[in-house]
Order: C-alpha cells, then structure tokens, then sequence
C-alpha cells in the first residue's frame, strides 16, 4: 500500500505534542511492515533542518490561495528513515519561530496546505492508496477533495482522519473555505446547516474538523475509552454517533527504537529492565545537574523519590493538579521536576512565578523551555511520572515514563485509563502497574501520590517488582500499526459512508 500522511507535527523536527511523535512512530511501523510512506510537512521556517538527509528543493508549482496562484517549492528529504515532502509557499505562511503562533491566518495557512497537497499529488501523478490526515489542520483536505479532485485521478484513495484531540475543532467561515477555492456559502447557509454535508450547526461557525468526520472514509481517535467519552459529550457527538460505524478507538503506541533506556543516546548510563543500575546513575546525574539534593534525605536517599511531569502547560492537563503536586510532593519530602511550556502567556507567568519561588530550593525544578534531550534524560531519572489530565485522549508521557522505569500516577480518564491500572485494584490484579485516581481535586491526587510514595519507601520490593513490569509492558506500535493497516486495507475503496 502507499500511504500518505498529511499532517502539521511530525517529530522530532516540528513536534509540539504527541501529534508529532504519533506520526513519526506510525510512518516508521508501516514502513518496516512493506509499505510505502510519504509524509507531507509544511516547510516551517523554524524547523531544525539538521535532522533532515538528502534535503533538495525538487520542485516549483503553483498552489491557489484567495483568488491568486502562489508559486510554491517542493523540497524532499528522510528524516527518520521516512520520506517527507516539504511544502513551502512564496507568502509569508510557516514563517515564524515557532511550529504554531506566526503572524499569519493558521486556519487559512492549513487549508492552503492541505488544496496544496492535494495539488501536488495530481501535479505529480501520484496516486495512493490512503491519503491519511491528522486533526483539524488537516481535517478539510477530505472536503477539498471530495469537492475538487476526486474526479481527476483513477485511483481512489481511501481518506482516513485521526482525532488526537477533541479540543480543536477548527472553527472557520464560508469565506475562509471560498478562498482555498471551495463555494463556501453551500456549507452556510440555513438550509444546509441542518444536512449531514454542512460542516457546523450555526452557519457562522463551521468546522474543519466535523467536515474531516463527515467526508473521510474512515476516522480514528487514539483511545478505546477517548472514542467512548466523545460519543457521551462535546459538540461533534452528534456527528460522531451517525458516523459510528466508521469510527474506532486505536490506541496509540511509542516508537520503542527511539525510546529505548538500552540504547538512548542522550543518556549518561544505559540500562534495561534486567539491570536498572543505570538508572540510579541517571537519577544522580539529573540531582546533580538540575542542583537538586543529590543524597535525599541524609543518609538514606532511595527515601526520596524523584516525580517528573513532561507536559504542555494547558488546562487540559490538570494545571491546579500540578501546582498542588509541587507543594505536596515538597510536603512529603520527595522531589519533582516540572518540564513544560505554556502557550497562553498568563498561565506562563504563573509557572515563572513557581519557578522562582521554588527552583531556590532543594527539591523541586520547573522548567519552562522545550527540550527533548531534557525529556529523555527525566523519564531515565524519574521514578514516578505525574500525568493528572483532567482529559487525555491517550497520552503518551505515561507511556514513555513506563518504558523508562518511571511508574505512573494518573487520573482515569481517556488513554491513560486504558494504559495505567491501580496498583491496590485487587479485581485485576496482573494489569496493576500504576497509582490511579478519579477526582479533579487536590485531595483525591495526594492520596493516590501518598499510596505510591508508601509503595516506594515502604515495599522496596515491591516497587522493584512494578519498576520491572512497567519497563517490559509492550506499549510498541505493533499492535496499533496492525490495527491501522486493517482499517487502511479493509471497505472498498473511494467513498464509503460519503454517499451524495
Ligand atoms: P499532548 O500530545 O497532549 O501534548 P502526549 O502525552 O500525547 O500529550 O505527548 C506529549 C509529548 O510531548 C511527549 O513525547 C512528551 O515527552 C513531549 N513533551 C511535552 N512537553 C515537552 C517539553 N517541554 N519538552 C520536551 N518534550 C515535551
Ligand atoms: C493529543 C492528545 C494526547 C495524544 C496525542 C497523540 O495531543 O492530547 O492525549 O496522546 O494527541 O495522539
């Protein structure tokens, strides 16, 4: 099969969450089962272009944007053993130093990326077999489509569209779909606005999201319970529940060759679930490094146990949860580092003001920059990982903190439900790898943060035991890239449910 994804992250070169991760770990798993894989990537000015081989501008073609023909380049590269093609427009979209926030139109900029894409398929005569798109960015490429190309090649791709998250829906008007071409007063008007083809409710407020779900051939989000919480609430509920039959839960997996203790690079001491003596090297080297006291509590420092929470500061994240965990797990004479950016500036200066207060100290560190060397070198040292989302479609972090021995506290909600269970949930006792709580407040996070620093300081053995089994958990893309594959090879190809 060929396989083309269009996406705006794709790590490790323009990743801001686990979008990018996500896409990169997906390509790489169908690539090694035989298929062929295209990334596309808009040409960010911000990308680090040394993690590009064989970079080379191959092409220049033009693209429509608000009634003008854009010249736009072709670069292709491998990043990871994946071929990319880079999208670069002459206008001042993707310029910026940084993957999302430029000073330009984002909703526009991505349905330019995505008629451009589309394009570029047909410029080149190429034709695959599953156009697969990631979240509202790329959600009106299955409109645009339908309305526009599906006529011009012979091969019909299958479109598939994942939901990584709910949150966003990109929310957009007529005028902004007319000026990628599309007759966007035909989605708006009040009429319309009822039918299954419309893409919102309210004519003002369409959606490229809801328009993903609508056209595409199949739709995916990236959890079994993430899918069950979608079709309970939220605004595309709706939707999602008169598309059921092609919607499905997969959950996500991690690219266990790039997050690998065995082997990282970025790692002072290596080890495995076998020998975890490296990993008590990497602790010391991160209390060393980051000035945290190194020996604990004095003369006894397996007493204290480091917390690591690796996140992007946004209130989907539980941010009163982390905050309180500063303050309890200081409290409870434990460590933490706090890794993470803020996109809203507000919510950033209320972490520079914890930082300030605290980073004097001996116990905790909040640091507020993006970095994934820091990331890998945190999870290595970590022994617990904090994820308290108050909703996470499936989350990664818990994942990646799992392969690198750092045992998970989360509260139940999406992927981390289906990936974390309670140490003390005597009804499943061979799943339990993890301190689970349900509550949004502080109280219900301290008592599950209480149980696993019991754990740790009071059953070393036990700990040791949960240690081995989260770092053995096959959390690989194996059985998520199978999934994909079935639901990339199965229907008939062309329209499924899309029928008008
Ligand atoms: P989301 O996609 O909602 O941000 P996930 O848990 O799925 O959450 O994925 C987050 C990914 O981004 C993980 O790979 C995590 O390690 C990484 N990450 C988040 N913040 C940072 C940061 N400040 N520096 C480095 N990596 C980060
Ligand atoms: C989103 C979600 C996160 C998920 C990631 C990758 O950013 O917030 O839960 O793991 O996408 O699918």
């Amino acid at each position: 099969m060929h396989i083309v994804h269009v996406t705006a992250e794709m790590a490790p070169l323009a990743k801001v969450g686990g979008l990018g991760d996500v896409v990169t770990g997906l390509a790489r798993a169908c690539l090694t089962r035989g298929h062929k894989v295209d990334v596309f990537l808009p040409f960010y000015e911000c990308i680090n272009k040394l993690h590009i081989k064989e970079l080379a501008l191959t092409s220049t073609y033009n693209s429509y944007y608000d009634g003008s023909w854009i010249p736009t380049n072709v670069h292709r590269g491998v990043v990871l053993g994946i071929p990319v093609i880079f999208i670069e427009p002459s206008n001042h979209f993707f310029k910026g130093q940084s993957v999302y926030g430029g000073a330009y139109n984002e909703l526009e900029a991505y349905l330019f990326f995505s008629r451009a894409c589309l394009e570029w398929l047909q410029v080149s005569a190429t034709q695959p077999d599953i156009i697969h798109v990631h979240e509202w960015q790329t959600g009106g490429l299955p409109l645009l489509y339908w309305d526009m190309y599906h006529y011009l090649s012979l091969k019909k791709p299958r479109i598939v569209l994942t939901i990584h998250n709910m949150e966003h829906y990109g929310e957009c008007r007529a005028e902004q779909l007319s000026k990628c071409g599309l007759d966007g007063s035909i989605y708006a008007t009040e009429e319309k606005a009822v039918d299954e083809r419309t893409i919102g409710h309210n004519p003002e407020r369409l959606s490229l999201l809801k328009g993903g779900i609508v056209y595409s051939n199949a739709v995916v989000t990236v959890s079994p319970t993430y899918l069950k919480e979608t079709l309970c609430s939220g605004w595309l509920a709706g939707t999602l529940i008169r598309h059921r039959d092609k919607y499905f839960g997969i959950l996500n997996g991690i690219d266990t060759a790039i997050w690998n203790p065995a082997t990282d690079a970025f790692l002072p001491a290596k080890f495995d679930a076998n020998n975890v003596e490296g990993k008590k090297i990497c602790k010391l080297f991160v209390q060393r490094g980051l000035g945290l006291a190194p020996e604990g509590l004095p003369g006894d420092p397996d007493k204290v146990p480091l917390v690591v929470c690796i996140t992007r500061l946004v209130a989907q994240k539980g941010l009163h949860l982390i905050t309180n965990a500063i303050r309890y797990v200081e409290a409870l004479g434990g460590q933490m580092v706090i890794l993470g950016t803020a996109p809203d500036a507000r919510v950033g200066r209320e972490f520079e003001d914890l930082a300030q207060l605290h980073n004097r100290g001996s116990s905790i560190r909040i640091l507020l920059t993006y970095s994934e060397e820091l990331s890998h070198m945190l999870y290595a040292a970590a022994d617990i990982v904090l994820v308290p989302s108050i909703y996470e479609p499936c989350g990664l972090a818990q994942m990646i903190g799992m392969r690198y021995g750092a045992v998970p506290v989360v509260r139940k909600t999406g992927g981390l439900a289906d990936t974390v269970f309670d140490m003390d949930d005597k009804s499943q006792p061979e799943m339990a790898n993890g301190f689970v709580f349900e509550g949004i407040d502080e109280g219900s996070l301290n008592r599950a943060l209480d149980r696993a620093f019991s754990y740790y300081r009071e059953k070393p053995n036990e700990w040791k035991g949960i240690v081995k089994k989260v770092m053995q958990m096959d959390n690989s893309w194996n059985n998520t890239a199978r999934k994909y594959i079935y639901i990339y090879s199965s229907g008939k190809l062309g329209k499924s449910s899309i029928e008008y």
